[in-house]
């Protein structure tokens, strides 16, 4: 019995919706209207806690599993782990239907854009994509092609999917993925385009099938959604409401993947820090979830994303404890200035930021700090940007990903007047990346001569005679060693450093002869 259609749906579909769903006429307003919502702060701030299930009966019907039989699949995938790791459930539900993977979209029976809406050109970059499959679906009439992922769950995207390509077969959107067999399938029955987009949360559907891409890393995630509303982001109306997987779950996932050889996991979640929060009938939270994990046999455990409000003494104290818990702490600041951190509703300040920097520093003195960066939020003065410099060289990180502002519809920031060119927001990306990139290579340069432990996860892409893996700082170290050392932790002597990566000679192999 499968219980996860539509329960606990905002707008359930009545049957009249449903037929529509599978309707070949072409409007589609009247679905699109009860199933979906645009972004909308107000009324998603009013979203409760209460109507979130969890299923752990998720199966893909018999009927659709043979549907696959003799044909291939390709998944595009956009932007951050969240979407990489939804990929994994998304191939794992289509070898389960029969299909196989393959590399090429010359030979894919059927190809998914898995979508990231956080920046204008990263929707760019899809619609970029999308128009490039036209001239296949055309020698390929059979092809489906399906678009997923954050972009779906906003309704200027769908409008202009069906305005102008209607090359796609298919679109469903983040709290629908479990949904994909019997998506499939209409779309290889229906000759207009299938849309299924819920603005519902999402329930928690556990036991998805999963076809992970490497053997030696792992994604685990242990919440969805997000609740913070960051003026300029859009991942809490394309991610829902925060929901915390249940902790029993988790560990025995991150118990899955040890047994299985696993040498690393990354807890994934948009605000890890508020993990359990919802969770109504136990008082946990992720310090009591990592220093469970850190009983288990695996030797490499990281999370991200971490949000400053949210990162408690307790986290500090179980982190503080290291062995497998690595120390690398990715801390997302956006910005020095105490006012655009206030427009950007971050609700910390600059000083309360590098108090809990200089908290974590001293509980886990090795520990790296990365972060990112917003440039050019709206009316960012040149002081502004000047504080966010400061910021960065008294807080000295390891490296940073960093951003121009870009508006996103039905933010709050989107409406805010912003009197800074683009030009001058590129200029202060260049000079906050200069900045950015000495204090990297700095920092790599201390590294010489140490000897650290590394994760060997291939051959460097430059060059297949090398290895190359991450310390447990995330430093991407480059060595020459046999191949049987893939998957293996060995301990490597550090002898160059360059900006982004290190160089150096396989030093012990303690670890690769047990
Ligand atoms: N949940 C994570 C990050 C999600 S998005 C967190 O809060 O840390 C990753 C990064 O993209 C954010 O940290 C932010 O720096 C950047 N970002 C988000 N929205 C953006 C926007 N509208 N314009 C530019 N950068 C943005
Ligand atoms: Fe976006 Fe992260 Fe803020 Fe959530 S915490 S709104 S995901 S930037
Ligand atoms: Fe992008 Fe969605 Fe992740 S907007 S960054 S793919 S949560």
């Amino acid at each position: 019995m499968t219980v996860y259609l539509n329960k606990g749906a905002m707008h359930p579909m009545n049957e009249e919706q449903k037929k529509n769903q599978l309707s070949t006429e072409k409007d589609y307003s009247q679905y699109f209207q009860t199933t979906y919502r645009p972004p909308d702060l107000k009324q998603a701030k009013k979203r409760g806690k209460e109507n979130v299930e969890i299923h752990y009966d998720f199966d893909v019907p018999e009927s659709m599993k043979g549907i696959g039989a003799g044909k291939k699949f390709l998944i595009r995938t956009y932007g951050c782990q969240m979407n990489e790791h939804d990929s994994e459930n998304m191939a794992g539900i289509l070898m389960n239907m029969g299909f196989q993977s393959t590399a090429s979209v010359d030979n894919a029976d059927v190809i998914l854009i898995n979508t990231c809406a956080i920046r204008e050109n990263a929707e760019n970059k899809v619609f970029g994509e999308i128009g490039h499959l036209k001239a296949l679906k055309r020698e390929n009439p059979g092809l489906i092609i399906g678009v997923c992922g954050c972009m779906s769950q906003e309704e200027s995207v769908v409008n202009r999917i069906l305005e102008k390509h209607q090359q796609i077969d298919l679109i469903f959107g983040t709290h629908n993925i479990h949904r994909l067999p019997q998506l499939i399938k209409q779309a290889v029955m229906s000759k207009e385009m299938v849309i299924e987009v819920w603005s519902k949360e999402g329930d928690i559907i556990e036991n998805m099938p999963r076809a992970r891409k490497g053997k030696i890393q792992g994604w685990v995630n242990i919440m969805y959604g997000c609740d913070k509303f960051c003026t300029y982001c859009i991942v809490p109306y394309t991610r829902g409401k925060e929901r915390s997987r249940r902790p029993e779950d988790i560990i025995e996932e991150v118990r899955h993947l040890a047994r299985n050889g696993y040498k690393e996991i990354t807890l994934l979640g948009q605000n890890v820090n508020a993990y359990g929060k919802d969770l109504a009938d136990i008082d946990y939270g992720l310090g009591e979830l990592m220093d469970e994990i850190r009983k288990i046999d695996i030797p490499r455990v990281r999370f991200t994303t971490s949000h400053p409000r949210d990162f408690d003494d307790h986290l500090i104290e179980v982190l503080a404890k290291g062995e497998n818990l690595v120390e690398h702490i990715h801390l997302p600041v956006q910005s020095g200035s105490n006012a655009i951190l206030k427009l950007m509703a971050r609700k910390y300040t600059r000083e309360s930021y590098i108090e809990l920097a200089h908290k974590i520093k001293t509980a886990i003195p090795h520990a790296s700090f990365t972060t990112d960066i917003i440039v050019g939020f709206p009316n960012e003065t040149e002081e502004q940007f000047e504080e966010t410099l400061t910021l960065v060289k008294e807080m000295e990180f390891d490296s940073a990903f960093t951003y121009i502002y870009s508006p996103r519809d039905g933010t709050p920031a989107a409406n805010m007047q912003d009197n800074v060119p683009h030009d001058v927001k590129r200029k202060r990306l260049a000079r906050l990346n200069e900045l950015v990139n000495s204090l990297s290579a700095a920092k790599n340069k201390a590294c010489e001569g140490e000897v650290l432990e590394v994760l060997v996860e291939g051959e460097s892409r430059k060059n297949p005679d090398v290895l190359s893996g991450r310390t447990r700082t995330n430093r991407l170290v480059n060595f020459k060693g046999p191949k049987e050392w893939i998957g293996r932790l060995v301990d490597v002597q550090i002898t160059e450093a360059k900006t982004w990566s290190l160089n150096g000679e396989a030093a012990a192999l303690a670890e690769v002869n047990k």
